[in-house]
């Protein structure tokens, strides 16, 4: 190991210099002005991964490229073989003022570099990428054979990296998957989460008048839509903060005492945490702990409430609809489809006379558990110790990774998920960073994983 930590601190500031050059690339995967973008950022992660040794594929889809890169697996050898997940895609960076520095000018400040996609998620995987460049370049013999898959469609959904892990079961054939896209709580709290919440996507419209109306001459003798649909989402979320559609939590897996405990263990302030977010007081379901509510307890979301006029000053007219973009997240073992099918009957069911409506359904994802007691996990947690000095802790996340769960079910191996980001990482906000001690940390802690791995 010596040989390796030594190039790793050798070398420390050439990989910060390497993540600002991928950071450059603005590979925005829901806007299709960054199509080129997108091929270009694939392409130099491919060229980076053959630099460091390693077998190299950029796989066209219909959507946006899938970077493959693996050891030289050699039949006769006949050691484990491990996969390593992670996205080169970034969300949308907009507002754009509310940013110090420019999203894709990647600086320097203090401890931290900033740009988008830093922490979520190319700095994370990048820095699995370095753990290999050490092995490889100090001729040490890597514990298990290993395949990076980074794909470019993980913040919209996409379907590309499903249809791959169905078209290659017998290559990607592993004994388990790493993922670094997920939180820590502090460097003192390094974390293995074992559970992610699933997320299912719809949007509602309510319709009245076939064009918008002047309310002194209609108004009072019609519905309002606007008026309608924030009566029919406010049914949705009862007094508790619980979501009252029918059915809603009849799979919900009770959280055990183990868990609960577990999760109590990571610290928490309210005080910090309603500065952090710039909120008055917290809100949510009755009987539960803030942590637990953001980590293991389902949600309704409304991402986006659309009607009438926008624009400047004031309109008098009854609009012609209404609509809401929902999100909701869900927990193990819900079934995304199924719960998308209750909230559109529900929908329709309590939709007033005056209006017709229209549901359409959304991307979904199931969410993910996995027991934090087997032996890669045991091992997994003994090298988050190694890197990071701590004992870490258990964690339950909120943040959905929708292939998580095709692993499971297409290639039947677990996840074992160890997260980078730490809560002011500000991923999918404005100054979106990663702290460079973590990010150095977690080079450490995936070289010395190979190693627990193989032991394990
Ligand atoms: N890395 C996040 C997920 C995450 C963040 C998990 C923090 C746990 C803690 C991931 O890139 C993400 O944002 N996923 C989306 C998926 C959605 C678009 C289907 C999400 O959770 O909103
Ligand atoms: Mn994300």
């Amino acid at each position: 190991m010596k040989q390796i930590t030594d190039y790793l601190k050798n070398n420390k500031q050439r990989f910060i210099k390497e993540l600002i050059e991928y950071l450059q690339y603005p590979s925005v995967s829901a806007q299709s002005k960054h199509k080129k973008d997108m091929q270009n950022c694939a392409r130099w992660l491919a060229n980076h991964g053959k630099s460091i040794g390693l077998k190299t594929k950029v796989h066209r889809t219909k959507g946006h490229p899938i970077v493959e890169l693996s050891t030289k697996r050699l039949p006769k050898t006949n050691k484990p073989h491990f996969l390593v997940y992670g996205h080169y895609d970034v969300q949308p960076p907009e507002p754009l003022e509310l940013w110090k520095t420019p999203p894709f000018k990647p600086v320097v400040r203090g401890r931290n570099l900033y740009a988008r996609g830093a922490s979520d998620n190319k700095g994370q995987h990048f820095a699995h990428l370095k753990a290999v460049e050490a092995y490889l370049k100090t001729n040490t013999e890597l514990p298990c054979d290993l395949t990076f898959l980074i794909e470019g469609e993980e913040e919209v959904g996409g379907e590309a990296l499903v249809n791959f892990l169905k078209q290659n079961r017998s290559n990607l054939k592993c004994k388990g998957v790493v993922v670094s896209d997920t939180g820590m709580p502090d460097l003192k709290h390094p974390a293995l989460t074992y559970a992610l919440r699933g997320v299912a996507a719809l949007e509602v419209q309510l319709v009245g008048p076939d064009r918008d109306l002047h309310s002194g001459i209609y108004g009072g003798s019609i519905e309002n839509p606007a008026l309608a649909l924030s009566k029919l989402l406010a049914q949705m979320i009862d007094n508790n903060g619980r979501i009252a559609i029918p059915g809603f939590y009849d799979d919900v897996i009770k959280l055990s005492s183990y868990e609960r405990k577990q999760m109590a263990r990571v610290p928490f302030s309210e005080a910090k945490y309603k500065k952090l977010l710039g909120v008055k007081t917290l809100f949510g379901e009755k009987g539960f702990t803030p942590n637990e509510h953001r980590a293991a307890r389902p949600t309704f979301e409304v991402n986006g409430l659309t009607s009438g006029y926008q624009g400047e000053g004031s309109k008098t007219i009854v609009p012609s609809y209404a609509s809401a973009k929902i999100t909701m997240r869900l927990v193990p073992n819900q079934n995304a489809s199924q719960i998308l099918r209750l909230v559109a009957r529900y929908f329709k069911k309590l939709c007033p006379k005056t209006m017709r409506i229209k549901v359409e359904l959304g991307h979904i994802a199931d969410p993910y558990i996995v027991s934090p007691k087997g032996p890669l996990a045991k091992a997994a947690l003994k090298s988050l110790k190694t890197a990071f000095g701590h004992e870490p802790v258990l964690l339950r996340e909120g943040g959905s990774i929708p292939i998580v769960e095709n692993f499971a079910r297409i290639l039947k191996v677990d996840t074992y998920l160890l997260g980078l980001a730490l809560p002011d990482d500000n991923l999918h906000s404005p100054n979106e960073k990663i702290d460079l001690e973590v990010f150095t940390r977690g080079i450490h802690m995936s070289a010395h994983l190979w190693k627990d791995f193989a032991e394990a």
